[in-house]
């Protein structure tokens, strides 16, 4: 029976360098801490990993020896502080061949500076870093820092679409659970509430599916899991079928102060 070998083996370079079209960009996207959520055609190229080697793994797997740790230290400081940065950085394929990329690195999620959540691949083609609108909820209206990711942006408030996207919104309303109790989505099924408790935030969710264009849409009102009470959530995600990534999205919701 074979077993899948989950250790990686030490690459040795082989002195060999690959290139690359002039008109090709290597693309690659990270969590907070540097896993990998996406990476391009080139990149697994380039790399000559297969996708399933990358996705899920930290992004030094393709370190060089030869990079200095001090450029990583800047890199991961200038993005944190909500900065791009360009560097030229030599990586190590699986093969040991090495190859230079000029790394534009952007922070991206963390729009307003302050909110942050991880959405599966594919689900931020469009970005919305303005902010959002408590009146959405009945709330009165106002500034309050968040973000909108989506495939499709433009179809965000139409339940005809196909649409996978989310909201994150912070609050200085107080408790928003009843404001998302008296949210209703006409033509979809109301699939009921439920309490979330995960490790940073608890609070309500309530979903509704079967939508006119197929999809669910998801609600939920959050406050930390600690029980301090200053910061409240508010979270919609659009779905195309089932409510199923609404979970490992509402425990990947962070704020930095
Ligand atoms: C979007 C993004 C792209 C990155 N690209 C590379 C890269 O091409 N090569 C690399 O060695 N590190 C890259 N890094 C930095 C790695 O996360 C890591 O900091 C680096 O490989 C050094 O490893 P260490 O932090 O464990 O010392 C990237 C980080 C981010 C956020």
């Amino acid at each position: 029976m074979a077993v899948a070998d989950r250790t990686r083996k030490a690459v040795v370079p082989s002195g060999v360098e690959r290139t690359m079209a002039e008109d090709e960009l290597i693309v690659s996207k990270t969590d907070t801490r540097g896993i990998m959520t996406y990476v391009n055609d080139v990149f697994l190229r380039v790399s000559a990993y297969p996708e399933s080697e990358v996705l899920g793994q930290p992004h030094n797997m393709i370190r060089h020896p030869d990079m200095p740790r001090c450029v990583f230290k800047l890199l991961w400081d200038t993005i944190k502080s909500g900065q791009e940065i360009f560097a030229y950085v030599v990586n190590l394929a699986a093969d040991g061949a090495h190859y230079w990329v000029f790394a534009h690195v952007t922070p991206s999620f963390d729009t307003t500076g302050r909110v942050v959540a991880e959405v599966p691949r594919g689900w931020d083609r469009q970005v919305r870093d303005s902010g959002w609108d408590p009146r959405a909820l009945g709330l009165p209206s106002g500034h309050e820092a968040g973000f909108a990711v989506a495939d499709r942006l433009t179809a965000w408030q139409d339940l005809t679409a196909e649409v996978n996207g989310v909201l994150v919104g912070l609050s200085g309303h107080g408790d928003l659970t009843a404001a998302v109790n008296a949210l209703t989505h006409p033509g979809c099924h109301y699939d009921g509430a439920r309490a979330y408790t995960g490790a940073v935030w608890h609070g309500r969710v309530r979903t509704w599916d079967g939508c006119p264009g197929g999809g669910s849409v998801t609600e939920a009102a959050l406050a930390p899991a600690d029980g301090s009470a200053q910061t409240r959530m508010y979270v919609q995600m659009r779905q195309t079928g089932r409510a199923s990534a609404t979970d490992r999205i509402l425990a990947s919701v962070r704020i930095s102060s």
